[in-house]
């Protein structure tokens, strides 16, 4: 059994914060920004990752009947509490009263690929018909606005997909990652109280902390390797993909994703000038606005690829059916 894709939505946050408003608070610039990074402004969020989440689901279920579905998968970093869930929130929002599971994942900015191989496995077995994939995140809570090689980078945002059994759609996915990183990308865990019965070190920063210059190497090298493998192992070549929907990081690692892979700039498209870097937003968000954009046709191969903290990965190889 396959599992294709046939809805998508998003949410974009009202508040646009453009290079020139960080020149106003921090030393940089917005040649410095657009140069190294492509990125001209992003949106911040003013309520809450459950309000962004719920916001793209409906958009997602604008033409189909909520009750139809029977799982509901969040893939995020940022929770606004860790019980109830965002998934479990977004299930009471959208009114669905039958039992269904709901459930966050969190593999950083590759969270909505390793959310969406999650969505299909479950699919594929014949477990679930019809699954909520969204991927969601407040970046910009956990900004430090003193580093300014970090801060500039990231916005908030939410994308959602619906996924059903069909004959066509997903071909294949490749998640993984490298356990001699963890430290590139860090967000420590929030506030540990303290226990009377056990003497430990308690964390006081949650602040977001990348080692910006390892990232970028590291995603050019995995989008290279993986998406090379995800080809090779289905006997196909870069030729044959019409369109990536790659994490949105920074322009130049996008560019460089299309030199390695010697395919045209225009396969790979990007949002990265208008939103940032909205990390498990990042893939739906793109995907959403192409297939509004009516850039997506039937029967295209289309690769969604992400990377980040962990640091992991992760794949996906579709044909589009929606
Ligand atoms: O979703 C997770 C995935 N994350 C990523 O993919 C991030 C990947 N990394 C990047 O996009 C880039 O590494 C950055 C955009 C973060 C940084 O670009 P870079 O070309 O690697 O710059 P750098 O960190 O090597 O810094 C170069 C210079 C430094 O000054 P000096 O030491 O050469 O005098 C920085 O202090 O640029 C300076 N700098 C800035 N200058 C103006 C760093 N940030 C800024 C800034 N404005 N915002």
């Amino acid at each position: 059994m396959k599992s294709s894709i046939i809805s998508t939505g998003s949410y974009r946050p009202k508040q646009v914060v453009s290079n020139f408003d960080f020149e106003g608070i921090m030393e940089t610039s917005d040649a410095w920004i657009v140069q190294r990074t492509g990125i001209r402004q992003r949106l911040f969020e003013d309520e809450s990752s459950v309000r962004m989440a719920t916001e793209a689901a409906r958009n997602a279920l604008e033409n189909l009947d909520a009750s139809s579905i029977d799982c509901i998968i969040v893939a995020t970093y940022t929770p606004d509490s860790f019980i109830p869930t965002i998934a479990n929130q977004v299930r009471a929002h959208l009114g669905i009263t039958n039992p269904i599971p709901s459930f966050d994942i969190n593999a950083a900015c590759s969270g909505f690929v390793y959310a969406y191989q999650t969505a299909h496995a479950y699919i594929a077995s014949g477990i679930y018909k019809r699954i909520l994939v969204v991927g969601v995140d407040f970046n910009s809570r956990y900004l430090d606005f003193s580093d300014r090689a970090t801060s500039i980078l990231f916005g908030d945002g939410a994308g959602a997909i619906v996924m059903e059994a069909g004959i066509t759609g997903s071909i294949d996915c490749i998640l993984g990652g490298e356990t001699d990183t963890l430290e590139t990308i860090r967000m420590q865990n929030m506030s540990d109280h303290g226990n009377p019965f056990v003497s430990r070190p308690l964390t006081d920063s949650s602040y977001f902390e990348m080692k910006g210059a390892e990232v970028f190497k590291f995603a050019v090298r995995v989008m290279e390797s993986s998406v090379h493998a995800i080809l090779e192992r289905n006997k196909l070549t870069s030729e044959d993909v019409d369109l990536v929907i790659s994490h949105q990081a920074n322009q130049r690692i996008l560019d460089s994703g299309a030199r390695a892979l010697k395919m045209p700039k225009e396969k790979f498209l990007s949002n990265v000038a208008e939103v940032g870097n909205t990390s498990s937003a990042s893939v739906p968000l793109l995907l959403d606005e192409a297939n509004r954009k009516g850039q997506l046709k039937p029967g295209m191969k289309i690769i969604l690829v992400a990377f980040g903290g962990g640091l992991t990965y992760g794949t996906a190889l579709l044909e589009w059916v929606a």
